[in-house]
């Protein structure tokens, strides 16, 4: 009797593992995608994965749904180990109901986030899906605004990853967007509000749906994603990257790797990495390979707003999170997208106790009509904001430019910086010696008799006496002028220092973020 109920138990289980059939499988793979199990068995350490809820049934019986089964209810959930450490999963099963949210599917989402909120594991969660189940109705909507709610309690607290391994439309994308980062397959994955047809009915625009809301859309234009990889098992290894990076929740640190690099390494290579003309570009990327250990940076949204770079390095072993302005791209000036993409990243850092470095070469922020009609003082203010509240240690390098409002925005000393060093190519000003020349020596270059070398004379007057990092340093704005080639010892050093920082505030239910 006892090996009758044993059995049953186990084919039972075998036929929720084939959630929704061979054929629906097949059809799967032939679109390029794994099926959730499969995602979970790669994503998770071997043997680890303990699914909760396989015998949740949906109790819909609108249209039909009493005679429809959906093995697990269309969603895996559960938890296991990435590298050792606890996470919790859940994955949208395409083949059973296209993957649709029923009530009973959401309560199985709701449930393991719960859980990843009370252990304080971080919490990844893959969408492939058609959306809200069409005949639950209400049930369906109320589902999805429980996962929101609990994305929005659960912000802060343990880092969520959302991962778009399929459709992910409607009102569903706003569980992604209210998560930590966002992961995108090129081509097979897609994320809008209103897909093509609706748009073509309500504004006659023609779309297609990667246009719309693909990969690259999303990588690039709209800022919504953060990564973007070329294949699920690609995606896979990244977020296991990203994770390495991060604590598990917001009252631990980041994991310490055992460095291979030495933290005494000298870079002879920075030491000329400036070009002689000020206008002249140079990659930020070289400088940050430079100083990380063994040249590893994990970047962040690396496709949108390139005039600023955000991502992930170690400094002996510990993660800091970097904000760099790229001299390459729009020679580095800071505009909406890059306010934007800046002041997010600056949160999450905080949010979880990675420290922040700043590495400025920034000429100003971008002049045009369509940045200020855009809003690009409620958006730069984002950075001010983020920068002022951030509580981790945050250590700031000036490289050459630092301008006007820009050169306050990338963390200065004014937005209490714990350590500011600069290179001696270091230029802190109001403005650039060419346009300050032109207003403050206006006359005595018209009044000459030769302007052009009255003018070189004054921005060349303007830059040894202003545009240099001593002046900064005087004051005490700068703790230490230093040799480039010496950055990573000095930064290891410096954070090393701030390890034990603490910092408290006046107590408050929030500040009003600028949004
Ligand atoms: C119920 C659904 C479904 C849904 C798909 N299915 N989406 N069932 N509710 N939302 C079912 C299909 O009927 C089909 O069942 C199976 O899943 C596979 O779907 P296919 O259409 O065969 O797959 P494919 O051709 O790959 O197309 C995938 C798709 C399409 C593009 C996602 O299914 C689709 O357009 N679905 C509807 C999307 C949608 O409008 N959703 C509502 C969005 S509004 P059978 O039995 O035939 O295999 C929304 C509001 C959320 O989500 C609000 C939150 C606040």
């Amino acid at each position: 009797m006892a090996t009758e109920k044993i059995e049953q138990l186990r084919a039972t289980k075998e036929s929720i593992r084939m959630g929704g059939g061979e054929k629906r499988i097949e059809k799967q793979h032939a679109k390029g995608k794994l099926t959730a199990r499969e995602r979970i068995h790669q994503l998770l350490d071997e043997g680890s994965f303990i699914e909760v809820d396989a015998f949740v049934e949906h109790r819909c019986t609108n249209f039909g749904m009493e005679k429809k089964k959906a093995p697990g209810e269309g969603v895996v959930t559960g938890y296991g180990t990435v590298d050792g450490r606890l996470v919790y999963v859940f994955a949208q099963d395409f083949t059973v109901i296209g993957g649709s949210l029923g009530e009973m599917h959401a309560a199985k989402i709701c449930k393991v986030q719960e859980m990843a909120m009370k252990v304080g594991a971080p919490i990844i969660g893959i969408n492939d899906s058609g959306g809200a189940r069409i005949q639950e109705g209400v049930d369906a909507l109320s589902g999805y605004g429980n996962i929101f709610y609990n994305n929005t309690i659960a912000s802060g607290v343990v880092p969520q990853i959302s991962v778009i391994m399929g459709p992910c439309a409607g009102g569903a994308v706003y569980s992604p967007a209210l998560t930590d980062f966002i992961f995108m397959v090129d081509k097979t994955s897609n994320m809008f509000i209103t897909g093509p047809a609706v748009i073509k009915t309500v504004t006659g625009e023609d779309v297609s749906k990667e246009e719309l809301g693909g990969a690259m859309t999303h990588n690039k234009v709209s800022g919504v994603a953060h990564f973007m990889t070329n294949s699920e098992e690609e995606c896979i290894n990244d977020i296991k990257k990203l994770i390495s990076f991060l604590p598990s929740n917001n009252m631990e640190d980041a994991p310490i790797f055992e460095p291979q690099d030495d933290m005494n390494r000298l870079s002879e290579r920075l030491n000329e990495i400036i070009p002689e003309n000020a206008n002249k570009p140079y990659d930020m990327k070289d400088v940050i390979a430079e100083i990380a250990d063994d040249g590893d940076f994990f970047e962040v949204q690396p496709y949108f707003a390139q005039n600023i770079i955000t991502g992930y390095i170690r400094l002996n072993g510990q993660s800091v999170g970097v904000i760099a302005n790229q001299p390459k791209v729009l020679a580095g000036c800071l505009d909406i997208s890059a306010s934007d993409k800046a002041a997010r990243f600056i949160r999450t850092c905080n949010a979880f106790n990675i420290p922040l470095l700043s590495l400025v070469d920034v000429p100003g922020f971008l002049p045009g009509v369509s940045q200020e009609y855009g809003g690009i003082i409620r958006h730069g203010a984002k950075m001010l904001y983020a920068y002022s509240e951030a509580t981790v240690p945050k250590v700031t390098v000036i490289l050459r430019k630092a301008y006007g409002g820009a050169y306050i925005a990338m963390c200065s000393r004014h937005l209490k910086a714990d350590v500011v060093l600069a290179w001696p190519t270091a230029e802190i000003a109001v403005m650039g010696p060419e346009g300050a020349a032109n207003i403050i020596f206006k006359r005595d270059i018209e009044n000459s008799d030769d302007a052009l070398e009255t003018r070189a004379e004054k921005i060349a007057e303007y830059r040894d006496r202003i545009a240099n990092p001593y002046v900064a340093a005087s004051r005490g704005y700068v703790d230490d002028v230093i040799e480039p080639m010496a950055t990573r010892q000095r930064l290891i050093s410096s954070f090393d220092m701030l390890a034990t920082k603490r910092e408290s505030r006046p107590s408050k239910k929030h500040g009003n973020m600028p949004l």
